[in-house]
């Protein structure tokens, strides 16, 4: 029978408890992680969200009732212990914050009992995700994941602490709003009240808190949740949480400037971590360029090579036939890599593939200065050494070369470079490298949709320099867009906003958005921005992500008290699920599923 907390109070959690408090009577609560009855003595472990303690329980000290109840103690049982510290008798462990004492327990109290749980409470657990997720409630008793909600929760502090110094309000913007425009597929939530229509889940609070702006507020946060409808990968969920902001009156600089003092504030309060300032910035057509990725890890080179004018008459026609379709040819040095087994080059060219490459080609440099090629055939010898000199390869490299359009020699070279780096263990989780990647494009070809579409969203201001090549040039105007990157994940991302009614009407024109439907979808924004609205720019951090690289987590899983799957389903609530059929009623909707 589970007791009650009648009369009793905590006095310590467990590794508050210290040698300083020895001959001292203390009361702590909390599960039981081991208990061993070595005859006469029980051992026990007990652990809270602040540690593990250990506790003894011996008759002639704690009372034959206790005494009795703690030879029933199992793991996870909910106890309160009354007891004295002590010196440890037995030697002392190391590895615990409290193993230089231990409690001589006096009197016990069950206050829950446990059924065996389905899979050890413990660091590094090896049990499957799957389990671990439907049993969420224990896994979250695991030291590691309250080490990194614990930190969560420091950096949010953090965060709240500086904005508010810096003279940011936190204001709450709608949940159930009108559809957002970030790009993503909506969550829709059907109204009641209005038959046959729908709220959006925010995608960001975007529009509310330019609208915000408009108001007079000047410099806002918040910490939003988010929804997105979009295929999760190890660093999305389909609601995760921004730190979003957006100042008034301000220019890119000023942006970048309080927010890369914020992340200097939290990585070193936060995870001890120095930021040298300022972070580094590069343009995202040279980062395309470099790295083939808009979100380079500077924690390593190997750099992209454009090789097209050196291979441009060659007798390859995989090279030829790129470069005559409009498209390049990249490539790669994976230094003192050339001894490679063709096996494990075979599945490079798979891994290329899975990027959108036809083929990898690849020149492996032996240590008396041959080549093995899968090209080498079709090429002079001179055109061969011209190749290799261009990336300046030496015995016992491994050069790597993709042909087609940029897109995708940048796609498939940027993700090998980054695949080569973690099998060759080239980067270190606690090596922090931040970078901003600026002038974005403002428009993005979309190959499924045959046209041009915002890259960052629709209120994105181009640069100042490049307003006219909106008309004549769209492909080429770069946007005041910058992305916070740090180690290869895109940790956040903003602008500076559109404020002037021309410009921002020619940008829903080019994007296709008739001046109807713009009223319809942003009407309230356009016709708030006619009565005084300063110029305004902000940015959005991922949190979860941020979390996920200061503890080292190889998921957004991880950092997430109630993460959701790949199919965005929760293991441990089951939701989504189906409802009653009144509810249905109720909200005008009839379900048809697609049939097989
Ligand atoms: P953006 O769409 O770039 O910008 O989002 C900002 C940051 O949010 C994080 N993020 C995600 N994290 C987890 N799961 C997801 N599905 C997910 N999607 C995005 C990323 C990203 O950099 N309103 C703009 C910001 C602005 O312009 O001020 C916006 O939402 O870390
Ligand atoms: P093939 O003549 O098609 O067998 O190709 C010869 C070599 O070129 C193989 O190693 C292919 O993997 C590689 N290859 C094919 N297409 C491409 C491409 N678009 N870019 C780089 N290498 C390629």
């Amino acid at each position: 029978m589970a007791e009650s907390m009648k009369g009793l109070k905590r006095t310590h959690r467990c590794t508050e408890v210290s040698n300083k408090n020895v001959d001292e009577t203390v009361t702590v609560m909390g599960w039981v992680a081991k208990s061993r009855n070595k005859g006469g003595i029980i051992f026990v472990d007990l652990r809270d969200r602040s540690g593990l303690l250990q506790v003894i329980f011996e008759e002639d000290k704690c009372g034959s009732e206790s005494f009795a109840k703690a030879e029933k103690l199992r793991s996870e049982f909910v106890v309160a212990i009354t007891g004295e510290v002590s010196l440890r008798a037995g030697g002392i462990n190391k590895n615990l914050a409290t193993g230089d004492i231990e409690i001589i327990a006096k009197d016990l109290r069950i206050l829950s009992e446990s059924e065996t749980p389905p899979f050890p409470i413990e660091e590094n657990s090896k049990t499957k995700e799957e389990i671990r997720l439907k049993y969420r409630t224990l896994d979250l008793r695991r030291p590691d994941l309250q080490r990194n909600l614990i930190l969560r929760s420091k950096v949010v502090s953090i965060i709240r602490n500086f904005l508010s110094e810096e003279g940011f309000l936190e204001i709450e913007t709608p949940i159930l709003n009108k559809s957002t425009p970030e790009g993503a597929r909506d969550y829709l939530v059907p109204s009641r009240v209005h038959p046959g229509s729908f709220y959006a889940l925010p995608q960001s609070p975007q529009i509310f808190k330019q609208l915000l702006m408009a108001s007079g507020y000047d410099r806002y946060y918040q910490v939003a949740k988010c929804f997105r409808d979009e295929d999760l990968r190890a660093d999305r969920q389909p609601e995760f949480t921004q730190i979003d902001m957006e100042l008034s009156f301000v220019d890119i600089d000023d942006v970048l400037d309080v927010n890369e003092r914020l992340l200097a504030r939290v990585f070193k309060e936060a995870i001890g971590v120095d930021v040298p300032l300022p972070i580094q910035r590069m343009t995202w057509a040279e980062a395309m360029e470099r790295f083939g990725s808009d979100k380079p890890d500077i924690r390593f080179g190997m750099e992209l090579k454009n090789v097209t004018d050196v291979v441009k008459g060659c007798g390859f026609g995989v090279f030829t036939g790129a470069i005559e379709n409009g498209g390049s040819v990249r490539g790669i040095n994976v230094k003192g890599q050339g001894a490679m087994p063709r096996k494990k080059i075979d599945a490079l060219v798979d891994f290329a593939k899975g990027y959108g490459a036809k083929g990898l080609a690849y020149i492996a440099i032996g240590e008396d200065g041959s080549f093995k090629s899968s090209f080498a055939k079709f090429m002079a010898d001179e055109e061969m050494n011209n190749l290799v000199k261009a990336l300046d390869g030496e015995n016992g490299d491994l050069l790597l070369f993709a042909a087609d359009r940029d897109k995708i020699v940048f796609s498939v070279l940027g993700a090998l470079r980054c695949e080569m780096a973690s099998q060759l263990e080239l980067v270190s989780k606690d090596d922090y490298r931040f970078l901003w990647v600026t002038e974005f494009p403002v428009f993005e070809w979309s190959d499924e949709e045959e046209r041009y579409q915002a890259m960052h969203h629709p209120f994105t201001m181009p640069m100042e320099e490049d307003i006219d090549l909106i008309d004549t040039d769209m492909g080429k105007a770069r946007a005041k867009a910058y992305d916070i990157v740090l180690n290869g994940v895109e940790l956040g991302g903003g602008s500076v906003r559109i404020h002037q009614d021309d410009i921002q009407e020619k940008m829903f024109k080019l994007l296709g958005i008739s001046e109807e439907d713009a009223n319809d979808r942003f009407g309230f924004m356009l016709t708030a921005f006619k009565y005084g609205v300063p110029p305004h720019a902000g940015l959005a951090f991922g949190l979860d992500r941020m979390i996920m690289l200061m503890t080292g987590a190889e998921s957004i899983r991880d950092v997430i008290a109630f993460p959701k799957i790949k199919d965005a389903s929760c293991l441990l609530s089951d939701a989504p699920s189906g409802v009653d059929k009144k509810q249905l009623e109720e909200l005008c909707i009839e379900v048809k599923l697609p049939q097989e």
